[in-house]
């Protein structure tokens, strides 16, 4: 491997899943121990790798997958967690991931109502029906959370951002590039690996990048942090895009563009200490609102607010958008612990 891409897998309890999404980062990580390596270690064995396996109960989902022809085999189960249950899939020679995602009932209402602020609905009669919270209108805001990860999947590809490329969705199922590390297992997170300061560095350059590109789109992520990135050999992917929001038509854009930035930054600061006095964030959102931002547009990390036309209102509704949000969040968490 080349020293650009040089990492050590991470594990433990600071970072481990036990934090949950969202969680924030707290001093410098343990160093790791071998014994937690090899007890942590999520993937021991290569995907591709043909051994006796445990069957996998197929989920009826991705039976229909398989009575279609679309995928051959379910490997394995990945990862189960609140909004959806993601399995390595076999279809032909390739081998793939696949999203399937859970009933609305088990998703917080209010907390969708909020990123989907702005999105559009496809036409008038959708947009009314959402609106009135009829049955229909639930429906369609359910198929319209669920197409949303894969559009912008496509549209993020066409952009440059480093995403999985998709595969298509078929059922309420998202087949799309199963992201690997460079021997084969599937690609940790971002937070259980172990970087070098100039390694850290570079991942934040790209990951600032992308975000700028995503932003020219139109789009923020909403819940980028280090549980949302995967390191692959090229560096680092992001995922997890339902709750993408539109950054013209969402009154909290603002405040959620500059958490992605804030929790990347936070992450990426423990290996690169000077990061943390960065504010890519806020320089790139007032070349957005100015109009000036371009997929190039090259970034100095440096802003001074302009004090003389701070708008008090802003600031609180920004504030509360945030609090709200991380409310919101923590009780997706504790409710996630009880399941
Ligand atoms: N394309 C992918 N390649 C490899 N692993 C993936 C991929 N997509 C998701 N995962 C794994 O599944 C986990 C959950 O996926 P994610 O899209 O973040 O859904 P959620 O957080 O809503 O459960 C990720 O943290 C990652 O470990
Ligand atoms: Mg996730």
């Amino acid at each position: 491997m080349s020293s650009e891409t040089r990492w050590a897998r991470r594990t433990g309890s600071v970072i481990g899943e036990a934090a949950g999404e969202g969680a924030q980062c707290t001093g410098p990580p343990p160093r790791p121990r071998r014994a937690d390596l090899q007890h942590c270690a999520p993937v021991p064995r290569r995907d591709r790798e043909t051994f006796p396996r445990d069957p996998v109960k197929t989920p009826a989902s991705l039976q229909t997958l398989i009575d279609d022809g679309v995928i051959d085999e379910v490997l394995r189960p990945l990862k189960s967690g609140k909004e959806a249950a993601v399995y390595v899939v076999r279809s032909g020679d390739d081998v793939r991931c696949a999203k399937v995602y859970k009933d609305m009932a088990q998703r917080s209402f209010k907390q969708r109502v909020q990123y989907q602020e702005g999105r559009k609905s496809r036409g008038s009669r959708e947009a009314r029906a959402v609106a009135t919270g009829s049955k229909y209108g639930r429906r369609q805001q359910e198929a319209e959370w669920k197409n949303t990860e894969v559009d912008a999947l496509y549209r993020l590809r066409e952009a440059g951002v480093r995403v999985p490329e998709p595969h298509g969705y078929f059922h309420g199922v998202l087949l799309m590039e199963l992201v690997t590390d460079s021997e084969g297992f599937s690609a940790p997170r971002l937070g259980e690996v172990e970087l070098a300061a100039e390694q850290a560095r570079a991942f934040h350059a790209t990951l600032v990048r992308d975000v700028v590109r995503m932003l020219c789109c139109g789009l923020i992520h909403g819940d980028l942090s280090e549980y949302n990135v995967l390191v692959g050999p090229d560096g680092p992917v992001i995922i997890d895009f339902p709750q993408v929001v539109s950054a013209g038509g969402n009154n909290a854009a603002r405040a959620m563009l500059l958490r992605d930035v804030n929790n990347l930054t936070a992450s990426l600061g423990r290996w690169a200490p000077e990061l943390l006095d960065t504010w890519y964030g806020e320089e790139m959102w007032a070349l957005f609102e100015a109009g000036d931002l371009q997929p190039d547009t090259q970034l100095t990390g440096r802003f001074t607010p302009d004090l003389r036309r701070v708008d008090l209102d802003s600031v609180r509704d920004a504030i509360n958008d945030a609090r709200e949000l991380a409310l919101i969040r923590q009780q997706g968490r504790e409710a996630q612990d009880e399941d």
